[in-house]
């Protein structure tokens, strides 16, 4: 009995502990550790180009980050910043972040909630299948097995939301995976090894599949 009671005595500091630790980081981005409150205001400058929360209502070609995962997020400014992803006006913008501002930005543009768009049924009649099964034949892999039937991305494996995104923007990513524009280096590699292997109908019909994908 006194060995409970010392057990549960030296336990009481250690459970007290965790009550403390665990109310703030309720608020904190569970990936990234930022706060999406301080992210809000630093985003302001980004709704020039990704539109107001995100939604990227200001140039087609140009990506939504509403719902993108943060930890996906936060590697592309990182990538930006170190001149990895060669992007000259994402450069600029992430040379001016800190490593707290881009979690914080990324846990605010995670938060948001994405607004789909509309795909052609053209094009649902090419990609739906690619998308969801790929092509044995061809070697391949379906992009919902990456990606998520509903393009939600998996934010734990690093996967970026594809659903609801820009099918401009889309298709000029998958031709810079194809070009090796992108993905030269780190994970990128796998989206080029894919990418080569799409026929530009396929990469425009996969593009307008994404932006109504939710
Ligand atoms: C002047 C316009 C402009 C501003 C301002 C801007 N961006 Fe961008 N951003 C772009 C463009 C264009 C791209 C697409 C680059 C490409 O072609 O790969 C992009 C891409 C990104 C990406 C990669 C998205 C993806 O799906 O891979 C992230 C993340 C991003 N921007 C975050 C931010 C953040 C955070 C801010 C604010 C601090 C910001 N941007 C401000 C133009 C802008
Ligand atoms: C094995 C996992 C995997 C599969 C399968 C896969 N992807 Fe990806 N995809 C990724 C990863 C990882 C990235 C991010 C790569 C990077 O950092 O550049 C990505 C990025 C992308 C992007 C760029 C997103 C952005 O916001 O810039 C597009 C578009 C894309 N994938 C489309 C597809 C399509 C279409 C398919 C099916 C033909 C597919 N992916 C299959 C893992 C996958």
């Amino acid at each position: 009995m006194k060995r409970v009671l010392i057990a549960l005595a030296l336990c009481a500091p250690l459970f007290a502990a965790t009550a403390d630790e665990a109310a703030p980081a309720a608020a904190k981005d569970a990936f990234t550790m930022g706060d999406a409150g301080a992210g809000a205001a630093k985003a302001a400058t980004c709704f020039a180009c990704h539109g107001p929360g995100g939604n990227g209502a200001i140039n087609p070609a140009w990506p939504k980050l509403a719902g993108q995962h943060s930890s996906y997020i936060v590697e592309q400014l990182v990538e930006f910043k170190s001149a990895q992803r060669k992007v000259a006006v994402m450069m600029g913008q992430a040379a001016t972040l800190s490593d707290d501002d881009m979690h914080n930005v990324a846990a605010y543009f995670a938060a948001q909630k994405p607004v789909p768009g509309v795909a052609s049924k053209d094009a649902v009649a090419v990609a739906e299948k690619l998308y969801r099964a790929g092509d044995a034949a061809r070697g391949l892999p379906a992009c919902s097995a990456c990606h998520g039937p509903t393009g939600a991305g998996n934010a734990a494996a690093d996967f970026p939301r594809l659903g609801g995104q820009n099918a401009a923007y889309a298709a000029a990513e998958l031709n810079d995976y194809k070009t090796g524009e992108r993905g030269s280096q780190g994970k990128g590699q796998i989206m080029a090894a894919i990418a080569a292997k799409l026929s530009d109908p396929e990469v425009q019909a996969l593009s307008s599949y994404l932006s109504g994908l939710q």
